[in-house]
């Protein structure tokens, strides 16, 4: 599955630019995560009264969702710089120990995919972030020493898609950890409408609503989602966005109206139609779809899983009767 999806919440190859530009940067332009929102600001308030960095933080949960966006408000409302690297560019500890003497008091430190910092380098961070020093190594072999340094005081961002694949000692120093969850078609309706401000395009609710309901939860797909309608707007209408160019143009992109794409609907027509609505092993479907089990795992399945269309049983995956009455069978059949 190598072609690029409508429906990807992964950041797509070109559209950094155009996503930055719809960034929420301060708490009050943030819509949706009211929980996680209040908690924060309630943690930097204090961290700000107190003169205080602010402890270190982890955002968990699905990509495309907002962590960095967040990491970025954090930095913002503390009034702090933040320097931002990931998980997999942080090859060797001697990278990490560049970053981290070069830090100033109360910096932001954004570490994105902070489950996949190689083990020599997580484990290199454990006394940085609990002691603020760090094991340097002078000279080699049996002259080997090591010196206890003295870093600033600084926050720690972490962002990960599996909380779960943190090893615990790492986890356990996070003092205020934060999960990212879904955003429901309301929040994402306003979303769409505050981008549409800042593009200049003129919307109403029904179209907004509409984009929303296609865009999986997620911000990311409802802004990608609203440049496609803004293009069919602009050229088969008069700029304007409402319910009608909205369908029309999602539908004619393939994205039908929860926001499925042909892959997922072809996943599910493959339980349905070749093992009668399962369940079915991944291998076999995978076999069948003639894609890598992972990719069907990574890219099809948790969208589907989120909105009940699949369960996952111990013998295989099965089609879920909205599923079914989503795609036009009748469930009376698969019972
Ligand atoms: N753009 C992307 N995510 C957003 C959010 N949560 N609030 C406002 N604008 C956004």
């Amino acid at each position: 599955m190598s072609r690029l999806r409508l429906i990807e919440a992964a950041e797509q190859p070109g559209e950094d630019k155009f996503q930055w530009s719809l960034r929420p940067t301060k708490f009050t332009d943030y819509i949706g995560q009211k929980d996680l929102l209040v908690r924060l600001e309630i943690s930097i308030k204090a961290a700000k009264r107190r003169g205080e960095p602010i402890d270190h933080v982890l955002l968990y949960g699905p990509p495309g969702l907002g962590k960095t966006t967040l990491a970025h408000i954090i930095s913002n409302e503390m009034g702090s710089n933040i320097i931002c690297t990931s998980g997999p560019a942080i090859e060797r500890s001697g990278d990490l120990m560049g970053i981290l003497t070069n830090l100033q008091y109360s910096d932001i430190l954004f570490i994105d995919e902070i489950h996949r910092l190689p083990m020599p380098v997580e484990e290199f961070l454990y006394s940085a972030m609990e002691d603020f020093k760090i094991d340097f190594i002078v000279d080699k072999g049996p002259f080997a020493k090591t010196i206890k340094v003295n870093i600033k005081h600084f926050t720690l961002v972490g962002a990960t898609t599996r909380a779960g694949l943190l090893s615990s000692p790492l986890r356990d120093r996070f003092g205020i950890m934060h999960h990212v969850d879904f955003y429901t078609p309301e929040e994402l309706s306003e979303i769409i409408k505050r981008s549409s401000a800042i593009l200049n395009v003129p919307i109403d609710d029904k179209g907004s609503l509409e984009i929303a309901r296609r865009s999986r939860g997620t911000p990311r797909i409802a802004n990608r989602l609203l440049r496609r309608v803004r293009d069919y707007a602009e050229v088969l209408g008069n700029g304007a966005v409402n319910e009608e160019i909205a369908i029309k143009s999602l539908e004619l992109e393939g994205i039908d109206s929860v926001g499925l794409d042909g892959i997922d609907t072809l996943y599910l027509k493959t339980i349905i139609e070749k093992y009668k609505g399962g369940p079915a092993g991944i291998e076999a479907i995978a076999a069948t779809l003639n894609e890598e089990v992972d990719t069907l795992q990574d890219m099809v399945e948790p969208y589907l899983l989120k909105i009940g269309y699949i369960n996952r049983t111990p013998s295989g995956r099965k089609a879920s009767h909205s599923a079914l009455r989503h795609l036009g069978y009748d469930v009376s059949r698969f019972l």
